[in-house]
């Protein structure tokens, strides 16, 4: 038998007198990747969250390398050689790419200055090792750079302290394919090494490609512990959950081409996007598939006056609109589901019942009091609809877990009464369960005659549920695809 790596048993602990956990068992070898499994709020950042000294257990035993584990700070977990990359990226966005990389540790130093040299020397090394020396510099400042870098620039820094496990909570939401790869070829460097890796990802396709075994969760429970290669995909997605949610298909509604478009953007330029145009249809669902960096974020923080219009007309309803701020947006029946919902998307210290309001105050406003009974009528269908694990609508969106969030996300703008949506990566870290409740409802606010502009990381996802797409390639729009594709057409499309 191989030398356990991380070896917990009978691992319980409640927030609040909530039992999250009950006596989970979990195991890790030396020098083996793998996967943590479950569906959004099974209690996965939790565990790993008390592995690596964040949370403190309330009854179980934990060893790492046949030593108990008697840390109780992330920094104990780093000394005992385990190091996490969070689900919620937590660099500093004002210092720079070197800075964020070695802020715990500056291990540089010339007496009591940071030795930038070398700081920037040991960065390059470990941007070249995950393969994007090319793309990310150790001077950028990390506020400029994409979500997608920044979680890279996360594994980079995680990877600085040289660990024997490495944990990485959903590493590759952001990322698009090429990342992607690179990152396979990493963990595979790693797992050359003897580092261990445990990885937690809604994707489960990539567990089979670079995972040797897995744990299931499933309602803070362990459920098995397997070697990848004795089960298969359609076997894990039927464990996830007790209940199997069965599989929505959608028609794809006729939409009338002939008439006036619902959005018209013609020929706009900011500093990221150039000469783009594009009309969505009542009752469209448009894509845009782009790679990281391609524009397609900029393309909706542009429709959304956050980026400024240099120049180029909007139309709304054959109308034509200045968008230069939020609130225009908003005005003009906008919404944006953004890319980053811990910064743009959510208010993490209001309840999930005002983060869902929030943006139709007024309309529920009666002689200047909010009606309750409207409001909550509106937060109760969607906690069911999208199946937010949530002990109420009272509860602190902080504490909710990672994809349930996103949820209170998307249910937001679709509480908001727009008439366009603008979608990016809508379903980040949520479960393959509750991604199907999540396009069905945006399918169902499209039939009504609304639009959507869906970009997604995932090519499936836009080639299957899209009617149209745009493929961006450095800014611009490359094509147009009217006629239905396939991930693996998309996928040599954006290169
Ligand atoms: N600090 C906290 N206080 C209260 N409840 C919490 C706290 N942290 C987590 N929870 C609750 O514990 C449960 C498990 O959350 P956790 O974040 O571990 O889920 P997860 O499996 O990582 O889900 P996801 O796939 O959505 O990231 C959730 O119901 C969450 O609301
Ligand atoms: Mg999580």
């Amino acid at each position: 038998m191989r030398e356990q790596a991380i070896s917990a048993s009978k691992i319980n602990i409640s927030f609040d007198g909530v039992q999250i956990l009950h006596d989970v068992d979990f195991h890790v070898q030396k020098g083996e990747v793998h996967a943590l499994v479950g569906t959004n709020g099974a209690g996965k950042s939790t565990l790993m969250k008390i592995i690596n000294g964040v949370y403190k257990k309330n009854s179980g035993r934990i060893s790492v390398f046949d030593q108990p584990a008697d840390y109780e700070t992330p920094e104990g977990a780093l000394h005992a050689g385990i190091a996490m990359v969070f689900q919620d990226l937590s660099l500093i966005p004002s210092l720079t790419v070197a800075e964020n990389i070695f802020l715990q540790t500056n291990p540089y130093r010339k007496g009591p200055l940071i030795d930038d040299r070398q700081n920037r020397k040991k960065a390059e090394e470990l941007l070249s090792l995950i393969g994007v020396d090319t793309e990310i510099h150790p001077y950028d400042i990390v506020e400029n750079l994409s979500v997608g870098k920044q979680q890279i620039i996360e594994i980079a820094k995680a990877l600085s302290h040289n660990p024997r496990v490495l944990i990485l909570d959903e590493p590759t939401a952001s990322l698009s394919s090429t990342e992607i790869d690179k990152l396979f070829d990493v963990i595979d460097t790693l797992k050359k090494k003897e580092i261990s890796i445990i990885y937690i990802t809604h994707y489960l396709q990539d567990i089979f490609k670079i995972c040797d075994s897995l744990t299931l969760l499933r309602d803070g429970r362990t459920v098995f512990r397997k070697e990848t290669d004795q089960i298969d995909l359609q076997f894990l997605v039927d464990s996830m959950a007790e209940t199997v949610s069965k599989t929505f298909s959608w028609n794809r509604s006729s939409v009338d081409h002939d008439g006036c478009p619902l959005l018209e953007v013609k020929n706009i330029s900011t500093s990221h996007i150039s000469d783009i145009s594009l009309k969505i249809y009542p009752g469209e669902v448009v894509g845009v598939a782009g790679l990281l960096g391609s524009g397609r974020s900029e393309l909706l923080q542009a429709l959304f006056g956050i980026d400024h219009i240099g120049k180029g007309e909007i139309f709304i309803n054959g109308v034509a609109v200045r968008i230069d701020s939020s609130k225009k947006a908003i005005d003009q029946g906008i919404t944006l589901v953004p890319e980053n919902r811990r910064e743009q998307g959510l208010l993490l210290d209001f309840t999930v019942s005002d983060n869902v309001v929030l943006s139709i105050v007024n309309r529920l406003k009666k002689f200047l009091v909010i009606d309750k009974y409207k409001s909550n009528k509106i937060v109760d269908h969607y906690i069911k609809s999208l199946n937010v694990k949530t002990t109420g609508p009272g509860q602190l969106v902080r504490y909710l877990s990672g994809g349930n969030q996103q949820k209170i996300v998307v249910a937001k703008c679709l509480a908001s009464d727009s008439q366009i949506l603008l979608l990016d990566d809508p379903t980040f870290g949520v479960d393959i369960h509750a991604k199907q409740e999540i396009m069905k409802i945006i399918h169902d606010y499209a039939a009504k005659g609304n639009g959507v502009l869906f970009v997604s990381s995932e090519f499936n996802e836009i080639a299957n549920f899209c009617d149209s797409i745009y493929i961006m390639k450095r800014g611009s729009i490359t094509e147009f695809l009217s006629q239905k594709v396939n991930e693996d057409d998309l996928l040599y499309k954006v290169q």
